[in-house]
Formats: C-alpha cells, structure tokens, sequence
C-alpha cells in the first residue's frame, strides 16, 4: 500500500530527518512542479505566504532559487543579510527567531555553524530549511538526485562518485540523499578529508535499507569504474578560505578530467553524467583562477554534453518549491502532486 506523505509544516535541517520516502515525494513534487512552470501555469500554492531568506553566507543560486519559487506559487521571499540584520550581535538568535516567526511563514537559511539553523527552528515556530551550513547541504542534494532522475530515468542501482573535499556540506548531504535513493555512493577523497566516522556509520544504515552501498576510497582511478555519475565540489568552502594552498596540495590528484571521464568505461556507451553544485573553478575566468586555470573539473568535461551541470542549478527552484509547497500549501494532504497533475492537463 502507498503511503500518504503529509509534510505539511515541516521544514528541512539534515536528509536524515526525513524519510526515505519523503525524500523520493519532493523529487516527485519538483518534477510535477517543474511541468507545471515549463507550462506557463501561474500557480497558488504559497498565495500570501512569506518567506525570510536568511543569509550569513554568500549565495547565487539558493537565493535567487527560493525567490522564484516563492513568486511562481503566489508567495513572496525577503532577502535578509546578516550583516543588515542583528542577527547573533545585537539580538540573540532566539529572539530574532521569535521575531521572524511571528511575521513570516517561513525561514530558509545559509551560514556557518548548524546550531544556528536549529536554534532558528526551535524558536521560531515556523518551518525553517537548511539552506547550506558548514555541515550539511541539503536542499542542493534534492536538486541533484532530482538531476540524475531526469538523466537516467530511475535512481536505484545506479552509482555516484564524488570526487574531491570528502568532508564538506555537500559531500555529507550527498552522502546520505544517494543513501536514501538507493543509489551507490563512492566518495573518493584523501584520508585527510574523509567523513565523519558516525556520518557514514549513519549513511551505511539507510544505504542498507535501500539495497546500495557507501564507500569511502582514495585512488581515483579505480573509484570511477563503473560510474553513472561524476560529481565534485569546490576544493575550499566558503569560511575555509585560510585552507586554500595546502587543499591544493592535497586535491590535485582527485581533479575531474578527460581522463577521469573515460576510466568510468561509461563514456562512449552514454552511460555517465558530470554534476557539480557550482560555483566552479573549471577555466582562469574567475578571479581566484586566473593564474592557475581550472581546480576541481577541467573546463573540457565542464562544457562537455555529459555535463548537466546548469540543468541541476535548474532543478535548485523546483526542489526549493517543493520544499515549501510541501510545508505551506493550502492544507492537510492536498499537496498531493495529483493537484499540479490536473492543472497542467487543464492547460
Ligand atoms: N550550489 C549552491 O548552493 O550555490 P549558491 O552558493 O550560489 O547558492
Ligand atoms: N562546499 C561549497 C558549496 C557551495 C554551494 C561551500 O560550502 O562553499
């Protein structure tokens, strides 16, 4: 028997407080969501909801994301800086919370320590979204399975490596997304930037579940045979930029190129894509690059067909707009994606 999702008033800290079958309901939700908007349906969802961006950390794509979600489905979101906020220096977190909760219907959030996401979560009587902490990023993970889906047409069984930073937000999200989907997952990164013991202890308990394996590895060469899909992250996350020579050092030999690409014996059968949740440094057009050319991905495998990379910043404003229709759409069990189905066959 399929069970009845209800997400309603429910927020997102981590992919672990979620089930497994609530995370496959969002990429159901975003694809729908996503039909919906390519048919030029002007939806309701979120009419007169509010939606607090709180932001420590700099943003391009989560930002403008749940903006436009927020206004495809009649609601609204207000960008707020930390810095053009007291947030945490003249007003305690828990009294913004309070304050933000009583004016607005929802709070996602970006910044550095995740205690300040749970402590908005616990005050603020809202539902409140992860929106990239130094731990975990989980809305983007959404976002990419939701990708690989597209790509492939299905997830189990299929297998993901990540290639670089082992130990950053999105390594850990991923983790545990590819966990959930039942997806392989191989993060291949040098023993100075694995996980967490009890993250993939944790990860290994749904992987379980879900038929699928986690593997942590360190020579690149062998980790991607086999692959469906290739991801890397940037080699320094944001607040780590004191890191930036010795993570050079210690990455180099994990860049994704041309040769990484055919060692997946993926390539010529049309087997295999290339994600990354960008920014990234793949050419010297960047500031940061423009002496020492590309970091994480070479430009070639960055610009190459197999790359989805912009259709998984796409997928950012559906899973966003999942997220939130899920939590704020009209009531109890009526954001069944049957609702968005019927619209988009009304058109
Ligand atoms: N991938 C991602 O989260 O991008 P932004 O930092 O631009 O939001
Ligand atoms: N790991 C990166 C992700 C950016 C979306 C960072 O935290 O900077």
């Amino acid at each position: 028997m399929k069970t009845r999702i209800d997400m309603h008033g429910k927020g997102l800290m981590k992919l672990y407080d979620i089930t497994d079958e609530e995370f496959i309901y969002l990429i159901d939700l975003a694809d729908e969501l996503k039909k919906k908007k390519k048919a030029g349906i002007k939806g309701n969802l979120l009419e007169r909801k509010n939606i607090a961006l709180v932001f420590e950390k700099m943003s391009t794509r989560t930002r403008c994301a749940a903006g436009v979600a927020a206004a495809d489905e009649g609601g609204r979101a207000e960008y707020l800086s930390s810095r053009e906020i007291h947030l945490g220096g003249k007003e305690s977190v828990a009294d913004t919370a309070r304050v933000l909760g009583r004016m607005f219907d929802g709070i996602l959030f970006r910044g550095y320590k995740h205690e300040t996401v749970e402590k908005l979560q616990k005050y603020s009587g809202v539902p409140v979204w992860n929106g990239l902490t130094d731990e975990s990023h989980p809305t983007q993970v959404l976002a990419d399975l939701m990708t690989v889906r597209e790509a492939f047409g299905r997830l189990k069984g299929l297998k993901l490596v990540y290639a670089g930073d082992g130990r950053n937000n999105v390594a850990n999200s991923l983790m545990v997304g590819c966990a959930k989907a039942g997806v392989h997952f191989v993060n291949c990164t040098p023993p100075e930037l694995s996980p967490q013991q009890d993250l993939i202890d944790g990860a290994e308990e749904i992987a379980a579940r879900n038929k699928c394996t986690i593997s942590i590895v360190h020579n690149i060469e062998t980790a991607v045979a086999g692959a469906n899909v290739i991801y890397t992250d940037v080699w320094v996350s944001m607040g780590e930029e004191s890191k930036f020579a010795e993570r050079l050092k210690l990455l180099r030999p994990y860049q994704v190129n041309m040769k990484v690409m055919q060692k997946t014996g993926n390539l010529e059968k049309n087997k295999i894509i290339f994600l990354h949740c960008l920014p990234a440094f793949h050419d010297k057009n960047t500031e940061i690059t423009s002496d020492i050319g590309a970091l994480e991905v070479t430009n070639d495998v960055f610009e190459a067909p197999f790359s989805k990379v912009f259709d998984e910043a796409e997928n950012r404003v559906h899973t966003i707009k999942a997220l939130f229709v899920a939590a704020l759409g009209p009531a109890k069990n009526v954001v069944k994606s049957s609702i968005v189905r019927k619209a988009v066959k009304r058109k």
